[in-house]
């Protein structure tokens, strides 16, 4: 078949996958090829178990997989088709040298610059989709610029906004797409073709084109603004414990404000994800670099008071068994940093994990579909942790439940039946404020919600 376009996509992660598989269901007449130098990566998308969990994906890909998309580790072959490259490589906090522990670590992406002028013969559109520093534009292009058939090529940035676990209706009805680019003749008309895609089935509205360092610089700012209201509402939870406020009607109270909103004011655990705490570092990272002192502080109480926020939950836990969890089992239900996901980076569980294990309890971990993680995760601990698909099995002889992930599954348990197999005093710890914790105290548990007074029997 001859199609209209060819789009390559190089890296084939949580972004890539998805993201190119609604492209190409949307636009059939496009040919999507994604990319990625992780054979066992394109292996898993080409074949039935998807590398990554994500409601609704599978589907999709069945519609289009080998149809308009394709999966590949053939980097040359895709990029010397390609009329536009979205890159949506993995782009960590750096862990060496210069901005270690705060900046973007940007050689994943440097070197697919690399890759695109090897392999280039004629002009290419070439869109950022990973999560980039402002200015990255303008390093990317003057990367492509150094190329031996004197190229052109265009930049745009087009950052993500999807969500774990949502990311198929995320991509499906976005709030907004956006779409930077240089205001030149040139830019410009590379910015309306990346339009024309979504164009497809996002209504004109709502994508919304700016200038190129707009575009990057907002990818940024609206993961720390997300990060902080989970933050400013994790640190009133904090107060609420102290006062006998409830967080929920104080979220409920304060949400009812329509100029504040009331979502992303479930206070938690801590927020954790591979995104909001390396993009706030990296905002923050970007202010101390412009000598923006009091910016860069500012944003870093948002990660502050995460790690606040988890650190006085695990201490929590501690004080209320009596100061000691020394050989006693403790059932964690979850360790996906959050429901509908199996991903477990930057989980608040893996730090409770550690931090229970550290203090040589038993762990046993129940989740839907975090258990491969989770075991990778704490690969050193073997001895202690074992791992469950049955949440009823995760807590029998346990002294205590731990709340980490709000899957459903675990609102509708029978949480009588887990009671009478537990050692008693029994805990539960709702680390999602997500069960019903009056119900719970009257089975005979000792109930610490976040941000609630706890209800014991003591
Ligand atoms: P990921 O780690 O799941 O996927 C990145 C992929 O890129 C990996 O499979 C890796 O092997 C591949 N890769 C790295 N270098 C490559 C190269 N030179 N050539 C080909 N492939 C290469 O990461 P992700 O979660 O998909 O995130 C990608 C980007 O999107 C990041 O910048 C992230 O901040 C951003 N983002 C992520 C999310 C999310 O929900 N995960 C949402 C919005 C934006
Ligand atoms: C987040 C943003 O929501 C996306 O818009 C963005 O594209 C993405 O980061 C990214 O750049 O990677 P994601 O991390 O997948 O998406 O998931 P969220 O729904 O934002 O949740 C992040 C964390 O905050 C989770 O641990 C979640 O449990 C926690 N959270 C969320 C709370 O503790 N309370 C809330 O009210 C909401």
């Amino acid at each position: 078949m001859n199609f209209k376009k060819n789009i390559l996509c190089i890296g084939a992660g949580y972004v890539g996958g998805p993201t190119m598989a609604v492209i190409a269901a949307k636009c059939p007449e496009y040919k999507i090829t994604v990319v990625d130098i992780n054979e066992e990566r394109i292996r898993g998308w080409n074949s039935d178990q998807l590398p990554i969990f994500e409601p609704g994906l599978h589907e999709i890909i069945q519609e289009t997989r080998d149809k308009n998309l394709f999966f590949s580790i053939d980097m040359k072959k895709g990029i010397e088709e390609a009329d536009i490259i979205f890159v949506s490589v993995n782009t960590p906090t750096k862990t060496f040298g210069y901005g270690a522990g705060m900046a973007s670590d940007l050689q994943y992406w440097e070197k697919t610059a690399q890759q695109i002028i090897e392999h280039s013969e004629d002009h290419k559109i070439i869109v950022e989709k990973s999560t980039l520093p402002v200015k990255t534009a303008q390093a990317m292009e003057r990367i492509l610029k150094d190329n031996k058939n004197h190229l052109h090529f265009d930049v745009i940035s087009n950052p993500e906004f999807l969500a774990e676990g949502s990311a198929i209706k995320d991509l499906m009805e976005p709030d907004r797409v956006l779409i930077g680019s240089h205001q030149t003749e040139s830019g410009l008309k590379a910015a309306k073709e990346i339009v024309d895609i979504y164009a497809h089935w996002v209504p004109k509205e709502k994508i919304i084109t700016t200038n190129l360092w707009s575009s990057e610089l907002s990818k940024l700012v609206a993961n720390a603004f997300l990060a902080q209201r989970i933050s400013s509402i994790n640190s009133i939870s904090a107060l609420c414990e102290k006062t006998e406020a409830e967080v929920t009607e104080i979220a409920y109270a304060v949400g009812t404000d329509s100029r504040i909103g009331s979502r992303f004011l479930n206070a938690s655990l801590g927020f954790g994800g591979s995104c909001f705490k390396k993009d706030i570092l990296n905002l923050v990272y970007i202010a101390r670099s412009y000598g923006l002192v009091e910016v860069a502080d500012y944003w870093e109480a948002v990660i502050k008071i995460n790690e606040y926020q988890q650190e006085r939950f695990v201490t929590n836990i501690i004080k209320a068994m009596f100061n000691t969890i020394v050989d006693k089992k403790i059932a964690l239900l979850g360790f996906a940093f959050k429901a509908n996901t199996g991903d477990t980076r930057e989980s608040p569980g893996k730090y409770v994990a550690k931090k229970l294990l550290e203090e040589k309890a038993i762990l046993s971990i129940a989740d839907p579909q975090a258990l491969d993680n989770a075991r990778s995760d704490l690969s050193g601990f073997d001895g202690n942790v074992s791992y469950e698909m049955d949440p009823y099995h995760a807590a029998i002889d346990a002294s205590a439940i731990v709340i980490v992930t709000e899957w459903d599954v675990f609102k509708n348990l029978d949480y009588t039946r887990i009671f009478e197999r537990m050692k008693k005093p029994a805990f539960v710890f709702d680390g999602r404020n997500i069960l019903n914790h009056q119900m719970l105290f009257k089975i005979g548990f000792n109930v610490y919600p976040i941000g609630k007074p706890a209800l014991t029997h003591f």
